[in-house]
């Protein structure tokens, strides 16, 4: 089948690479995609915001199975025009997104299934939020609504932080996002990350992981879209995760078919570990990335199965198999990120890398100019590697990073240490 996958990232390079493995794929297109994924599959320029620009690129490449990635496509509806036009999709309407385009909205659903997750309030206006604050104190965390990149969670832990924060929001430093603030208990414990697929009503775990979302070592410095993530998560113990399916995503699923806006794609579960339970941090309606990365490392060739099983309405009859390994992924970032960092440095060494099974860079932030990598900033490369344990993985993927020549790039040197 000719596939057509969204994105331009490490994790849709990783999406990539596994579903390339998978005997039926023909033709496989990533749009835009990038230097690394056009070692594996045709880049096509498009504007992958604009639904009824996708469905015609698709009926002009006879796509028979269109891969949504990150979470802006979905926001626009581009997963509602391309199942309108018949074409089969993996991602979520846009009402379903809202998992994720809404804070507000998944506290509610949550309160309406009775989901564990932190006490809230939502405000429109500064003042009342203040109070609440004030009454509420520190630490207590200040989130905008909507999108903003990642960005729109302050987690003050004092109440003049709190204070700023909320200011900040409704002085719209994030824009319409934070025309809605959400206010929550802080909760303590350790965070893990949950990826179920479901198809408005089956739902089966793809696997868990962990992310480092600071910049720097020791879980310190700026945070960060993520620097480095491992899979499975020995925190999501299999009594926990069965905790999870039964309080959390099952009813989650079930609540938003009963409201006629049935979820199909993956769910990402943000989850909040403490005293043996789980509670809902937040949703995602895409894979983590770059959780992605060492889920598809770890799955390989059956995601593309499983992708098609969610599309199709199969779950019930689908089933992972598992190998009983690690995967760990390291982010090479360019200096300066997540501040403002400079474009166009060289990045050499990678051609002389092993990529099979236990070993792939995957590449997030990459261009080829004159038969070089450059990297095109933010978080530009992400060097994974598979192995019976983490610390193998671990061994490996920095054996990697350390054949990489890229003078204007850095690493955390840690990634793991919390599991290790
Ligand atoms: P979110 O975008 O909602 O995932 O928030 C970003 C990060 O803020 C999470 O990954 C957590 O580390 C932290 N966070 C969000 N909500 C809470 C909460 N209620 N208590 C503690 N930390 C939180
Ligand atoms: N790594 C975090 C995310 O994808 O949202």
């Amino acid at each position: 089948m000719n596939i057509l996958i969204l994105g331009a990232g490490g994790r849709e390079h990783s999406l990539a690479w596994a579903i390339k493995q998978n005997p039926k794929t023909d033709r496989l297109i990533v749009a835009p995609g990038n230097a690394g994924i056009a070692r594996l599959a045709e880049c096509a320029d498009l504007d992958i915001l604009d639904g009824a620009a996708v469905v015609a690129f698709c009926e002009e490449n006879a796509i028979d199975f269109v891969v949504i990635g990150p979470e802006a496509p979905l926001a626009a509806g581009v997963a509602d025009a391309t199942r309108a036009a018949g074409l089969l999709t993996f991602g979520p309407s846009a009402a379903a997104a809202r998992l994720e385009t809404s804070k507000a909205f998944t506290k509610d659903i949550c309160d309406a299934c009775g989901a564990p997750t932190a006490a809230w309030a939502r405000f429109t206006k500064a003042a009342p939020a203040r109070d609440y604050v004030t009454a509420r104190g520190a630490p207590i965390v200040v989130k905008a609504d909507g999108l903003a990149a990642g960005k729109g969670v302050v987690v003050a832990m004092t109440l003049a932080e709190a204070l700023a924060a909320v200011d900040d929001m409704f002085a719209g430093s994030f824009g319409q996002a934070g025309a809605e603030v959400v206010i929550e208990e802080f909760m303590g414990g350790e965070e893990a990350s949950f990826f179920i697929l479901t198809d408005g009503t089956t739902c089966l775990p793809v696997g868990s992981a962990q992310d480092h979302k600071r910049a720097f070592d020791g879980d310190s410095g700026p945070n960060t879209g993520g620097m480095g993530a491992y899979s499975p998560a020995p925190v999501l113990t299999d009594t926990i995760a069965d905790q999870v399916m039964a309080r959390i995503v099952r009813p989650t699923v079930a609540e938003m078919a009963r409201r006629g806006t049935p979820y199909q794609g993956v769910l990402y579960a943000g989850l909040m570990i403490a005293d043996g339970r789980a509670r809902l941090v937040e949703y995602n309606a895409r894979f983590g990335d770059p959780e992605c990365q060492v889920l598809m490392m770890r799955l390989g060739a059956q995601a593309l199965d499983l992708l098609l099983a969610c599309a199709e309405g199969r779950l019930a009859d689908a089933r992972v198999a598992w190998a009983p390994d690690h995967a760990l992924t390291v982010v090479l970032a360019a200096r300066g990120y997540p501040g403002t960092c400079a474009k166009g440095s060289r990045i050499q060494g990678l051609d002389a890398l092993p990529e099979d099974s236990r070993h792939m860079v995957f590449h997030a932030g990459t261009a080829g100019r004159d038969g070089q990598i450059i990297a095109t900033g933010g978080r530009v490369l992400n060097v994974t590697a598979r192995g019976a344990t983490l610390a193998e993985a671990r061994a490996r993927a920095y054996a990697l990073v350390d054949r990489i020549d890229w003078p204007g790039g850095f690493c955390r040197r840690d990634i793991g240490w919390r599991a290790l």
